[in-house]
């Protein structure tokens, strides 16, 4: 094949990784050795006590038994304490910025350093402790990307306490839900924030979710309802509220008059509470087996999944795949656009990276405010070597044509990554030549949410890419491609993607429905993890995933059930029946077509189609989803053709 990628003499002279062969050899070593292979980098951590079995074991066949994952068992250790005290004291990273801040608004940042996250983090760590949040118990984090983000994970992990994030876009039902079924018993918010021109009143979504989950648990035995945390980010006068000896820099956003609902006894101001805590907390050690979060996606029956996700095998997939797939430096500035309401960004901005000792960026804004050209400003205010973003934000980014990438250097950029959705050649050559003006190796990075880390992915100097293929599979991960019967395809095929063996990062179960896992994941070809989407591998071996095929749909990124659209619009009264289909998009990747029936007596108009629009979260949420990835997105849903008798509710951009 003519279009291949390779990187020059020069750039792999300094690379982890520099040639194919190189790739292979160690690809080799972590099927045949996984224990020695990976003995040597978790030497990387700290372990209170050392593992005393096997790297791996685990049984992926329903039909032998439960299924189950264990790594490194009967290690214990702490998530936190790896990413901070051990990086302080083993790494000196002490001063070593961890997080730059970049706000919504122009001018609007912060900084922190590793010793800085680590006094936050202790000091949040016994906020929650005296909150009466003890090891395993569940905390729910609804917030903006800010750096208090960042510690409320740290500080969970640190307890031994379990987050639950949940996207911040996501509406007062969707939080709901979250809460209650995993029982969180505290939530942690912020009165409010900007995205791009937009004020979102987040602490009054999460008042009404708390509501909803009182509403629905009244009589059940047992619920008691979570306390919250506020963190004051938009009301904050200039200059505070800070923590004590250090000031935030002023802010420079709007301080809005906001209303933030409030019920004494149950909420409480993050600043106070930190104030008055402790800058020290021993971390809590944990089993490697323990949770350390629950994060949702969807599900194909509607009813999202709670992903958990474990400690010493999480915490050593993401580094290491981290550290390998970036080619990190300690000179880097890393930055990954994703939001930490996602498993990019709890894997990609927050776990490996700051377990890697790296600098990274957390942005708070849009792409496109206050003018298209904001990541190429930041890349170059920061000077970031590694950048990290999604498709869908490329080709929204790419209809604004050149001349707002050019206006800036980028000189600094030295690895492109690209997440979520296969990624088109259009955009592949876009981001290659014009964003790293032809100098970067583009890393496609193929996972999910249940993965944990990379599963497919290209190392940036030693494998020769192909746009749109994720290549070759990481360290001590087996790919397969499978037909309808469940048999494996050799050399050039095309069918069901599946992986043959359980690796470190997997999630093990989904919280208080580990049944629901063994269906979802290993029924349908026993003893394989069954990914849902279909791959192609060509005759050079590369892989090149195609799409979901099942009756999950990726729109701009993001995995949406069919189920859940049908179901929310089934809810409204003139709605008989709906059905929803996914199809291609030249922006999204997929879009959404929706057919539906109405009751006799209802006839189809523009406003019944608004209605079915802003129809449920579901539909709320969707187009908070695209709103996330591009304001332009805002209105995309417009009726295809009013005068088909079963009628189409279309979503389509208007740009198209
Ligand atoms: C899709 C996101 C092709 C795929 C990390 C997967 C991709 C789903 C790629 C998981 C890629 C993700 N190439 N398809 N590089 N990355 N996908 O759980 O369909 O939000 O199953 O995790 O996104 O989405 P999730």
């Amino acid at each position: 094949m003519s279009d291949v990628y390779e990187a020059s003499a020069d750039a792999r002279s300094s690379a982890f990784l520099r040639s194919l062969s190189e790739y292979q050899a160690l690809y080799e070593r972590s099927l045949q050795d996984p224990q020695e292979l990976w003995g040597e980098l978790a030497k990387q951590f700290h372990w209170q006590t050392p593992s005393t079995g096997p790297f791996m074991q685990s049984n992926l066949n329903p039909a032998l038994g439960r299924v189950s994952v264990t790594c490194m068992a009967g290690a214990t250790t702490n998530v936190c304490y790896n990413l901070l005290d051990h990086n302080i004291s083993e790494n000196r990273l002490g001063d070593k910025v961890a997080i730059y801040w970049e706000g919504n608004c122009l001018g609007d940042s912060r900084k922190l350093t590793y010793q800085q996250l680590l006094n936050d983090t202790c000091r949040m760590s016994n906020v929650l402790t005296n909150q009466g949040v003890k090891k395993g118990d569940r905390v729910a984090v609804y917030m903006p990307m800010i750096p208090e983000l960042v510690i409320t994970l740290l500080a969970c992990s640190r307890i031994g306490a379990v987050h639950s994030v949940v996207f911040a876009g996501f509406s007062a039902d969707s939080l709901a839900e979250r809460i209650m079924d995993a029982q969180c018993c505290l939530l942690v918010t912020a009165d409010g924030f900007f995205r791009g021109e937009k004020m979102i009143n987040l602490k009054q979504i999460a008042d009404d979710a708390l509501d909803r989950c009182r509403e629905r648990e009244k009589g059940s035995k047992g619920f008691s309802e979570p306390k919250c945390i506020v963190v004051r980010h938009l009301g904050v006068a200039p200059g505070g509220p800070g923590v004590p000896n250090r000031p935030y820099t002023p802010a420079k956003r709007p301080c809005p008059n906001l209303q933030t609902p409030w019920q004494d006894g149950r909420d409480l101001w993050w600043h106070e509470v930190m104030h008055k805590a402790h800058e020290e907390a021993p971390p809590v050690w944990c089993d490697s087996e323990d949770p350390l979060f629950i994060l949702y996606t969807s599900g194909s029956t509607g009813k999202p999944k709670g992903m958990v996700h474990t400690q010493a095998g999480y915490l050593l997939h993401t580094a290491v795949s981290h550290r390998l797939v970036f080619d990190l430096r300690p000179s880097d500035v890393y930055w990954c656009t994703a939001d930490i309401g996602w498993i990019t960004g709890h894997s990609y901005l927050v776990y490996g990276p700051l377990a890697n000792g790296a600098t990274c960026l957390l942005f708070e804004g849009i792409p496109t405010y206050p003018e298209v050209d904001r990541f190429w400003q930041i890349i170059d205010k920061y000077q970031v070597t590694l950048f990290y973003t999604a498709p869908t934000a490329i080709r929204s980014l790419m209809k604004h044509g050149n001349e707002p990438v050019l206006r800036h250097s980028r000189h600094s950029l030295r690895v492109l990554g690209s997440v979520g959705e296969p990624i088109n050649p259009e955009a592949w050559h876009w981001y290659h030549r014009v964003i790293g003006g032809g100098r970067c190796p583009i890393v496609d990075t193929y996972w999910q949410t249940e993965t944990g880390g990379f599963l497919l992915a290209p190392m940036p100097f030693a494998t020769p890419l192909k746009p749109g293929s994720a290549t070759f599979p990481f360290f001590g991960v087996v790919p397969a491609i499978l037909n309808e019967h469940g048999e494996e395809m050799k050399g050039e095929a095309e069918g069901y993607l599946v992986f043959k063996q359980a690796w470190p990062g997997m999630a093990r179960t989904i919280y208080g429905d580990h049944r629901r896992y063994e269906e979802t994941y290993f029924q349908k070809f026993p003893g394989f993890y069954f990914t849902g989407d279909g791959c192609r591998r060509d005759s050079d071996g590369y892989y090149w995933v195609t799409g979901r095929v099942d009756d999950l749909l990726n729109m701009s990124g993001h995995l949406l059930s069919t189920a859940e659209v049908e179901a929310a619009l089934g809810a409204h009264p003139a709605v008989v029946e709906a059905a929803t289909v996914s199809c291609p998009h030249s922006l999204k990747g997929q879009t959404l077509y929706c057919f539906v029936t109405l009751q006799a007596g209802h006839t189809f108009s523009r406003t019944l189609v608004a209605e079915l629009r802003q129809k449920g979260k579901i539909m709320r949420r969707i187009l908070r989803k695209i709103a996330s990835g591009d304001p332009d997105f805002g209105d995309v849903t417009t009726l295809a053709d009013p005068c088909v008798p079963s009628a189409l509710f279309a979503d389509r951009c208007r740009t198209t």
